[in-house]
């Protein structure tokens, strides 16, 4: 049976969920056999090169798009053997009442990964961005903990045994915090009080045993001062919780790059080792190479953001403690870099990841493939 009758089949049969589910998953539409570019599939592809050196590789996806896009679903499936939900295993996306769940998102997810032979990364379990609607009228002080804890069980209760990791807490870490510890006086900072981390991780592992527990944050990547700091706040913290015996697996560097920023260098490999010696993995999250202020032709913006993926990745793959590489979608089609906030003064569409946005493998495609093959037999010890 192909791939793709499987995807089908497995996804009727997920239809069938238990009693969270929101609508049954629509119908899929019969996925043609669509050309995707063939001379990058099988061997040339990224997982296959990944798998060689034993590295996950792969991107951020939403489900709509697997489900009613097939050069989409296409390129995910040939080139990535783990996937992360880029919202649909969000609060917001997940409760869409005070009582209620909704899996629909990450169920389908978790099903074209099985269809696959594909791993699926959690993302995330406590955040202060993406939270429902009803959040501010309804946590208080007095309920917050026993609502971040009921969350977290019913959802890492509901993917326990079918996830590679969680992203338990994101983003706790604030640079413009005026705490020593840097923490982010976030929702649940304020609600549940600092220890709302420690609770999140124990809770999480309650929930499902299997899962690499990880926290997860970003602008820790550059020797730039505030970098420098908030990287080693982000060290005291997850130390903090090796020592107080809080469960707690892995760091994810979110790795959201920018091009004209100071290129990665020795404080986030020291960073690396140093959580090594913790008996800590490490993933790269969320890779993308933000390019908006970029300048040059388009052939010139490819290869320097082509040589940040060459280098970055290189040099992180080098540490045997670094697992898996996510880029923050797989096509510049779809980029959250070409929101408001950072699209390009001239307007055109961020180059900023391994395909472009007609799914042709950009320079950072060859790059990052190049660098997945740099990994050495034996990474630093
Ligand atoms: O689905 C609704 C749609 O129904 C509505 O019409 C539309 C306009 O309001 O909004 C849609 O939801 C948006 C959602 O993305 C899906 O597109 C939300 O407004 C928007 O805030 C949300 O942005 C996401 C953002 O996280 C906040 O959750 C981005 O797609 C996503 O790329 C971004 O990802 C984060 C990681 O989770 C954490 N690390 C940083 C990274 C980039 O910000």
């Amino acid at each position: 049976m192909s791939t793709r009758r499987k995807f089908l089949k497995s996804v009727v049969m997920t239809a069938a969920m238990g009693p969270f589910t929101g609508a049954l998953l629509p119908a899929l539409a019969d996925i043609r056999e669509l050309p995707s570019p063939a001379d990058v599939n099988g061997v040339q592809s990224l997982r296959a090169h990944a798998e060689k050196h034993g590295l996950l590789v792969g991107c951020a996806v939403v489900p709509e798009r697997l489900n009613k896009e097939p050069q989409y679903a296409g390129v995910v499936a040939a080139q990535a053997n783990i996937l992360v939900a880029e919202n649909a295993m969000k609060w917001k996306a997940l409760r869409p009442a005070p009582d209620k769940f909704d899996f629909s998102g990450g169920d389908m997810i978790v099903a074209f990964a099985s269809a696959h032979r594909q791993k699926v990364r959690g993302h995330n379990l406590c955040w202060h961005e993406a939270l429902p609607d009803w959040f501010a009228s309804t946590v208080t002080k007095e309920n917050a903990r026993q609502i971040l804890t009921e969350h977290i069980k019913t959802v890492a209760g509901h993917y326990a045994g079918k996830l590679q990791s969680w992203d338990v807490v994101n983003e706790a870490i604030d640079p413009k915090s005026d705490r020593p510890d840097g923490l982010r006086k976030s929702p649940w900072f304020e609600l549940v009080g600092p220890d709302y981390i420690d609770i999140a991780f124990r809770t999480a592992r309650k929930a499902d045993s299997s899962a690499l527990l990880t926290y997860n944050d970003y602008g820790i990547e550059t020797d730039a001062p505030d970098q420098t700091k908030k990287r080693a706040q982000v060290l005291e913290l997850v130390r903090g919780m090796k020592k107080r015996g809080v469960p707690i697996d892995a760091v994810g560097v979110q790795s959201h790059l920018g091009a004209t920023d100071p290129a990665p260098g020795n404080g986030l490999r020291d960073f690396v080792r140093e959580l090594r010696r913790m008996r800590l993995r490490v993933f790269i999250t969320e890779l993308d190479v933000n390019e908006r202020k970029l300048e040059g032709s388009e052939a010139e913006r490819d290869a320097a953001i082509a040589r940040i993926y060459k280098d970055y990745v290189t040099m992180m793959v080098a540490e045997s403690n670094v697992d898996a590489v996510l880029t923050w979608g797989i096509t510049d089609r779809y980029t959250w870099l070409n929101g408001p906030k950072f699209s390009r003064p001239d307007a055109k569409p961020q180059r900023c990841l391994p395909f472009d946005a007609d799914y042709q493998p950009a320079s950072a495609f060859f790059a990052l493939r190049d660098a997945l093959d740099s990994r050495p037999a034996k990474s630093h010890p």
